[in-house]
């Protein structure tokens, strides 16, 4: 027997990953297809992420499916992305036997009534699932979120002097989770696209320029692979 015994380290797995799925119109263009086209692939790939995230034990997943800004695309994506999302609702009892536990962050007022009820009922479905926590973020936007927060914050009468952070995050949509510790994005851009702003401060970033519908699990498994190397001291030395 080998004196050196070699040492396999467990690897540690992020707590909370975010997700920017960006890249889907760019998938689309290379083929010279529509950019409705390239959501069909990105959704797909969505599922698929979410499947694998709940396979290896990630407790949360955040993905970026709509942001407050994405209202100013052409009225047909903005359709696009709502039927995709409706598709997704209405197949939810698919990801329940997955026992993935669903929510939806972001503004939800102005969306459809009829996609407001699926996503009652795809919440309420999935709530004693024991598995992976996905969030889905539409009509999600950071600034919109906190300037959210600081109304409730007022409204509920608490005096300045009290306020803390945590004051701030009990009031965010992500309230109870933890901050996310990895922010991924796909297709080469280097933005945090007004994403999880209060949330990621301390967070680890992960850049590559895979094309959301190309995205695989070996990405994401490389891209664990390079948090695991990252040496986080929160500020400290
Ligand atoms: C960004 O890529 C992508 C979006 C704004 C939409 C993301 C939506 C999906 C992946 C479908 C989600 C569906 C469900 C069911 C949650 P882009 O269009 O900005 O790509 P580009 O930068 O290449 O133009």
């Amino acid at each position: 027997m080998s004196l050196f015994k070699k040492e396999t380290v467990a690897r540690k797995l992020p707590r909370h990953i975010a997700i920017i799925m960006d890249g889907n119109g760019r998938w689309a263009k290379k083929r010279s297809m529509p950019r409705s086209a390239g959501h069909v692939a990105g959704a797909k790939t969505f599922k698929n992420i979410a499947r694998y995230c709940n396979k290896i034990g990630l407790e949360y997943l955040t993905v970026y499916a709509f942001s407050t800004e994405n209202w100013k695309r052409p009225k047909d994506e903005v359709e696009s992305i709502m039927n995709l999302l409706r598709d997704y609702l209405k197949d939810a009892e698919n990801f329940k036997s997955d026992n993935i536990r669903v929510k939806f962050i972001g503004n939800l007022e102005p969306l459809a009534d009829d996609i407001k009820e699926l996503i009652k009922k795809d919440e309420d479905g999935s709530k004693d699932a024991t598995g992976l926590n996905l969030n889905i973020a539409i009509n999600y936007g950071g600034r919109d979120e906190i300037t959210n927060a600081v109304k409730q914050i007022v409204k509920s009468g608490i005096s300045a002097e009290d306020i803390t952070e945590q004051t701030i995050s009990d009031n965010l949509f992500t309230a109870n989770m933890p901050d996310p510790d990895f922010i991924i994005r796909p297709s080469g851009e280097y933005r945090l696209s007004n994403y999880l702003i209060w949330q990621s401060a301390y967070a680890e970033y992960w850049f590559s320029d895979v094309l959301w519908p190309d995205f695989k699990p070996k990405h994401l498994e490389k891209a664990i692979d390079d948090f695991n190397h990252r040496n986080r001291r929160f500020g400290g030395v």
